[in-house]
């Protein structure tokens, strides 16, 4: 049973309406344009992955989510792109192809335990060529924003939050109103995992007319941790960089970029 994740129904149709852009896309790019086949893990509705279609770029996606797959597929339908998709969790991906390069974004914890992220190490290895190349970043658990005040007791004693009340709703292309919501419900410093409750909402001419509640957990990990489950699943040329500058990581640096290779032969796991 995988962990939760809640991007389904009303919140992947947010995710298809609003979640289209950003810095990564251009970041990733460089890596896929190094090395194709590439597959894009967690691909959610393909924010990264369509414009890489777009270019003619050889790139599979694979998402736990069947409803972000579906957008995924219609969106690139739309434009005549036929791509490769899987409707996998990392932890059991089961692919028929190999690849150069494998790239997830935004998607390490989440909605996964620690063992499922052990074993989807393996499972990405498992799909590299010999020498080819994994790239995934990661939001240090002490962003602004991670509930970071919350692992000590005291902290863990407000919880859970209390309900948001009704804020802003973002206003998709058709003029359907979007609202999103969160709060922490649970934090254990045991297993680094922080759950919260997922709220969604979505209305048409002002009426409502769908709402999800779902829960999301995320396992949240320090930078040598995930160097360390690197090297214990076999990969070799192990570095941690600051997004998406491939800077020397300091402390005032919220996201990392970790690269892995796959040894070029012999399997360093035999
Ligand atoms: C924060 S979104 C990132 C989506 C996309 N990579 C991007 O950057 O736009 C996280 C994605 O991870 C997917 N996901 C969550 N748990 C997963 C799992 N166990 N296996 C595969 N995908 C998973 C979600 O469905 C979601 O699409």
């Amino acid at each position: 049973m995988t962990a939760p994740t809640w991007h389904h129904g009303v919140t992947a149709r947010w995710w298809a309406e609003f979640n289209t852009s950003g810095p990564e896309i251009e970041y990733f790019r460089r890596h896929v344009e190094a090395g194709q086949p590439a597959l894009d893990l967690a691909c959610g509705t393909g924010r990264l992955l369509l414009p890489y279609l777009r270019d003619g770029l050889d790139v599979d996606g694979c998402d736990v989510s069947a409803d972000m797959i579906e957008l995924c597929r219609e969106a690139a339908e739309r434009e005549g792109l036929a791509p490769r998709l899987y409707t996998q969790p990392k932890h059991q991906l089961d692919l028929p192809r190999r690849y150069r390069t494998i790239f997830m974004c935004g998607a390490l914890g989440v909605g996964s335990t620690r063992a499922e992220d052990v074993q989807s190490l393996d499972r990405v290895y498992e799909h590299l060529e010999p020498g080819g190349r994994f790239v995934l970043d990661n939001e240090v658990p002490y962003a602004e924003g991670n509930g970071w005040e919350l692992w000590p007791s005291e902290g863990r004693r407000t919880l859970p939050r209390a309900r948001r009340p009704a804020g802003k709703r973002d206003v998709g292309a058709d003029g359907t109103e979007y609202e999103l919501r969160s709060r922490v419900l649970d934090l254990d410093p045991l297993e680094q995992r922080i759950t919260r409750e997922m709220q969604a909402f979505m209305w048409r001419d002002g009426e409502l007319v769908a709402a999800d509640e779902q829960l999301l957990t995320l396992t949240l990990y320090l930078k040598d941790e995930i160097v360390l489950m690197l090297e214990r699943a076999g990969f070799v040329e192990v570095t941690a960089r600051a997004a998406l500058t491939d800077a020397e990581p300091t402390a005032a640096d919220d996201f990392l970029v970790y690269t892995a290779r796959r040894p070029p032969s012999a399997d360093a796991r035999a």
